[in-house]
């Protein structure tokens, strides 16, 4: 048995965070969200996160730049009193000297089955490939995009007749179950 105190995580997004409102359903024991931190201050994810009581950083790189950007979510970050760090469609690629910084310490959830289709476009690719199953990867960060050590996947079927929105919605459904399951996994280690 442990009394360890919940792991803090933040969560960084760039659009709608229907992983980011996965991963607040599954708080618990596990993990608590310290932060909801996003490089587009109108994310609609984050004025979700702001209602449920959710702290957030909202700073746009355009302007001051990345290196200044990442400064200011590092400082957050700490403020936050954030452990770890999870992606979940947060679609800008960080610096080295960010992951160095957090390495280790951060997952990010892709839609496909890692190695395949790393970047964007996944869906659109895996049917065009002629695949019988696509999916989705969660994944440690690395310098690298889309190349860290996977620590867990689901499948699902390309149907015949699917476009790529008909194949992200079914994988999208998979994803929500399987990050709260693989981040609550990463953070006991
Ligand atoms: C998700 O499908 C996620 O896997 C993908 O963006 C979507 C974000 O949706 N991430 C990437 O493509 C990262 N390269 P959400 O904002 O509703 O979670």
């Amino acid at each position: 048995m442990t009394n360890a105190a919940p792991a803090k995580v933040a969560v960084l997004i760039s659009g709608r965070g229907s992983n980011m409102q996965a991963l607040a359903a599954a708080q618990g024991d596990a993990y608590r969200l310290a932060l909801v931190a996003s490089d587009r201050p109108e994310a609609p994810g984050l004025a979700w996160a702001d209602r449920q009581g959710i702290a957030t950083f909202a700073r746009s790189p355009k302007g001051t730049g990345k290196a200044a950007f990442e400064q200011a979510l590092d400082t957050a970050l700490h403020d936050a009193g954030a452990e770890w760090i999870a992606l979940a469609g947060y679609m800008r690629l960080l610096s080295d000297t960010f992951v160095a910084r957090w390495r280790g310490r951060i997952i990010n959830i892709h839609p496909s089955l890692l190695p395949k289709y790393k970047g964007l476009d996944t869906h659109a690719r895996a049917i065009a490939a002629g695949d019988e199953v696509a999916g989705c990867s969660v994944h440690v960060v690395t310098e690298e995009l889309d190349a860290g050590a996977v620590l867990a996947q689901a499948e699902v079927p390309i149907l015949a007749g699917d476009t790529p929105d008909m194949l992200a919605a079914r994988v999208l459904i998979e994803e929500h179950r399987l990050y709260p399951a693989a981040l609550k996994e990463f953070v006991r280690t």
